[in-house]
């Protein structure tokens, strides 16, 4: 099959992307397919066909060594002959993480030109990646989510709790998230989290004891439950992608109980977001015992320190299979 894998883009995960992308596209050469790893803010000059692309790119592309051979695009969004491309390809395998791989926009482009796409439409991107609007919906449908408050930079600090997680609306892999314990690192945490957030919003949450799990789901399958452990801190960007400082735990030693009711809130918070053939929720249960919903991803990271991943793994699915079945159950 041809498939082009998108990764990269103009979003700050660009580099998270990257490594998801390169391990994709990896995993589907070894199952046989002709496969164009390009990143999505991109243009390749004089080409506008996938065979074109194929035939020209090829020798560079598919090596490990790829990751070298791109660096962050500033400029726009979308390389101009993407679209192009996509559209001559039988499948693209979306490996984008944050902007606009992630909140729904390109999935809508996609739609209107008739691109075969892996994973969720736009509206179940834009309900799981707007963390407001996720919120809201979880509360609504009487989901626990820590309480929050949403602010600007006008906000009023003597009406702030603490502690606090103080986050981005929408932005992903811990990028601008920060733990503030006292008053006087208030201030600072929110100016740093305004930079990393795409519209003048943050979250302002309460500030959670417990343990941290995550359940990602594929197809009509729950996976098993993980159990994150950071070994200093909270699970931020370093935490998370740099191999050894957290402790992953798979399958999670806990009680049955739990464990079952992790795995049918993930299926139910898959299925209130829209989410479509793959997705990860991510959870906090409290030292008193209560399941908090932190947020759902749809597009779960993919790199070799990734959750979901390991969670296929888990049930016996391999990282080819899985990059494999994602395309299957996109094309129905
Ligand atoms: N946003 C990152 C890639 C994740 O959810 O895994
Ligand atoms: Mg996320």
């Amino acid at each position: 099959m041809r498939i082009v894998v998108l990764a990269g883009g103009k979003s700050d995960e660009h580099d998270v992307s990257m490594s998801s992308g390169s391990m994709i596209a990896n995993a589907l050469i070894a199952k046989g397919h002709q496969v164009l790893l390009l990143d999505l803010s991109m243009d390749l000059p004089d080409v506008s066909d996938f065979d074109t692309a194929y035939q020209k790119y090829k020798k560079e592309q598919y090596s490990a060594t790829i990751l070298s051979t791109f660096t962050k695009q500033h400029g726009k969004e979308i390389g101009e002959n993407i679209i192009e491309i996509c559209r001559t390809a039988q499948m693209t395998f979306v490996g984008l993480h944050g902007g606009i791989g992630e909140n729904g926009k390109l999935a809508a482009l996609f739609d209107i030109y008739d691109i075969k796409y892996t994973g969720t439409g736009y509206q179940g991107s834009l309900l799981a990646m707007n963390k407001q609007i996720s919120k809201e919906l979880l509360r609504f449908h009487g989901f626990l989510t820590a309480n929050w408050k949403v602010i600007t930079k006008n906000y009023e600090p003597s009406t702030i709790s603490l502690p606090a997680v103080v986050k981005p609306i929408d932005n992903g892999s811990s990028i601008g998230v920060s733990l503030v314990n006292h008053s006087d690192d208030l201030k600072t945490a929110v100016e740093e989290t305004l930079t990393y957030t795409n519209n003048g919003k943050l979250l302002i949450e309460d500030k959670i004891e417990g343990r941290e799990f995550s359940v990602g789901v594929l197809g009509k399958k729950v996976l098993p439950v993980i159990e994150i452990r950071p070994k200093n801190g909270f699970y931020d960007y370093t935490n998370k992608y740099q191999q050894g400082l957290t402790e992953e735990i798979t399958p999670a030693v806990i009680a049955n109980e739990t464990k079952m009711k992790l795995q049918h809130l993930a299926k139910e918070v898959h299925e209130l977001f829209s989410l479509e053939v793959y997705s990860r929720t991510d959870f906090l249960l409290s030292d008193s015992g209560d399941i908090f919903i932190i947020e759902a991803n749809s597009l779960p990271g993919m790199t070799p320190t990734s959750l979901f991943p390991q969670e296929a793994q888990a049930k016996g699915i391999e990282y080819e299979d899985l990059c494999q079945k994602i395309i299957e159950l996109s094309m129905q």
